[in-house]
């Protein structure tokens, strides 16, 4: 629809032939639902709602949604909630991001369809911000983005958990008979224990704080966590700011930009962000034509610094970076290096909104730029015959001590494969060599899961062994860490060159080079291909058949080819 068309219930009418009359009829279906005229009169704020049974993260947002509606009313605006898919990250199988494109082509055909002068889009939980920040780009109706807020850490025997870094954590305890059955079961009770995302800097937290770095969610909102009654103020001014949104008709193609797309991936880098949201950030670009290049990832990553001490790669929790002054205190470090003149859905530019925050900050959580937490960025793009596409590794959450190695490879041909033998006594495995994961990518049939963070074998587990180099064409959990190589491209699935590794393979990794590389010889690397089994045959119905006809790798953001902008 053109920005300047029909506005309110008057937008994209069902075209009978008489405009009046679909007016008419639509105002007529309305008013059953008992609103007056002068409230039909009003811009339409729609809130896209992903509220679901199955999404524990999502559970406070009828509470959330009643103060955006109140946020719109008393703007003058008519607040109209629709219901979207919904991804509650552990609910889904294969896994959610499967799905992630579904909830965009959702959230941008309702917000297309229905009769809507903005929109505001309430999500939290990991694929849900970004599949809304496409659906958005996409249907480019004014738009701005409500965060669920991430959940509170509690306190439990001297010390505070929160999901889901602690997870991960106890269970490699767990795995190396440090912890018992019954603590474990203790445990588990009390690592998610509010409404809210994750707690620490995983997925849902950096796409929290991208969405506010561009400009498509208010200011200060990113980090407030979810029970806080800030949370509230924030949905109410986000319904108040939809409706100035509806006058002002400024667009997410406008707001989301090279320039904010650039500012986006300084801010997750600073806050050691999660790898997850390198590939969701490049699919949310996508919808609006800017491409996000992995060697220009690694300039950004050299100059910008780790400031955030969050975990899994420091120490705090995502309320504690709230409490410390929240994105903006990341932001005001950035300043010398983001664009400024950047317009946020404010209407202010992000210069403009900096110099109109106060500035107190908690030194222990957010460092300045001349002390930063870590001297480089959080995440480095590896390139090689291994990946010729990229590989990424999340370098602030990795041991430094094997970053420059080479290694014998250990392959599993499938999850089924590692699940089989992982923990068999028979494996045979040494900590310096590299765990290898194939078929695991995008077009895998698993949909690209977070099983990265290979377990470390438990009989070296057991022995102390805590780290070792693990490569995949998986994505990682933002909660987890180690020194794991991810989203190598093209994946096995596809023929890529990770599915020609054999046990016993040397693979060199130099992260200073950006470099990982498979040391057979092309001869060998063309009988090997040309004895790969014939690929599994694809789904022949349904959502499947498009996901797998359709899905791009991961230096494409794991967009559907038709959806991305030409
Ligand atoms: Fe929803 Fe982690 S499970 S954000």
């Amino acid at each position: 629809m053109s920005q300047d068309g029909p506005r309110g219930l008057a937008r994209g009418l069902t075209n009978y032939g008489d405009a009046d009359f679909a007016l008419y009829l639509r105002r007529s279906f309305a008013t059953s639902m008992g609103y007056s005229k002068a409230m039909l009169a009003r811009p339409v704020v729609g809130i896209a709602q992903s509220a679901s049974g199955f999404n524990n993260c999502h559970r406070h947002f009828p509470e959330l949604i009643d103060a955006v509606k109140r946020g719109v009313l008393a703007a003058g605006g008519l607040p109209i909630d629709f219901p979207t898919i919904s991804l509650g990250e552990v609910f889904l199988s294969p896994t959610s991001m499967m799905f992630r494109n579904l909830m965009a082509i959702d959230v941008e055909e309702m917000i297309r369809a229905q009769p809507m002068d903005a929109v505001v889009l309430v999500g939290g939980c990991d694929k849900t911000v970004p599949a809304q920040l496409m659906g958005a780009a996409s249907a480019d109706v004014p738009a701005v983005q409500l965060l669920a807020g991430p959940m509170m850490p509690m306190a439990y025997r001297g010390e505070r958990l929160g999901a889901c870094t602690d997870c991960r954590r106890f269970w490699a305890k767990y795995r190396a008979g440090g912890v018992t059955s019954e603590e474990i079961e203790r445990i588990e009770e009390n690592l998610a224990t509010t409404a809210g995302t994750c707690a620490v800097m995983g997925t849902a937290s950096t796409m929290a704080s991208i969405a506010e770095a561009l400009g498509m969610a208010l200011p200060g909102t990113a980090a407030i966590p979810a029970v806080h009654a800030d949370r509230l103020r924030a949905a109410e001014a986000s319904g108040r700011e939809a409706v100035v949104l509806a006058t002002t008709r400024l667009r997410p193609s406008q707001i989301i930009t090279q320039r904010s797309v650039e500012n986006a991936l300084r801010v997750l880098l600073a806050i050691g962000g999660s790898t997850n949201a390198l590939i969701h950030l490049t699919a949310v670009a996508g919808r609006v034509g800017v491409e996000v290049s992995l060697r220009r990832l690694n300039t950004l990553s050299d100059e910008t610094p780790v400031l955030v001490d969050l975990k899994p790669t420091g120490q705090h929790y995502m309320s504690d970076l709230n409490a410390a002054g929240g994105l903006g205190a990341v932001l005001r470090e950035l300043a010398p290096m983001l664009h400024l003149d950047c317009p946020t859905v404010t209407g202010q530019t992000l210069g403009q909104r900096l110099a109109a925050e106060g500035t107190w900050v908690d030194r222990d959580v957010v460092r300045p730029l001349a002390e930063p937490y870590q001297k480089v960025g959080g995440l480095v793009a590896l390139f090689g015959s291994l990946a010729p596409g990229g590989a990424i590794l999340k370098r602030s959450a990795a041991d430094p001590a094997l970053f420059e190695r080479e290694g014998r490879a250990v392959v599993f041909s499938s999850l089924d494969d590692l699940s089989a033998r992982i923990d068999s006594p028979d494996l045979d495995v040494r900590p310096d060599d590299f765990l290898v994961l194939q078929n695991a990518g995008p077009k895998s049939g698993y949909a690209m899961p977070e099983a990265g963070y290979l377990p470390i074998p438990s009989k070296l587990a057991r022995s102390g062994v805590k780290d070792m180099v693990r490569i995949s064409d998986a994505r990682m959990s933002g909660t987890a860490y180690g020194t794991i190589v991810l989203h190598v491209s093209p994946e096995s699935a596809v023929g890529g060159p990770l599915a020609l590794v054999e046990n016993g393979d040397r693979i060199h990794l130099s992260v200073n080079d950006r470099r990982i590389d498979l040391a057979v010889g092309d001869a060998e690397l063309a009988r090997r291909r040309a004895a790969l089994p014939r690929p599994a045959t694809p789904p022949a119905r349904g959502y499947a058949k498009l996901y797998m006809d359709h899905v791009l790798q991961a230096e494409h953001g794991c967009d559907f080819d038709f959806l991305r902008k030409a």
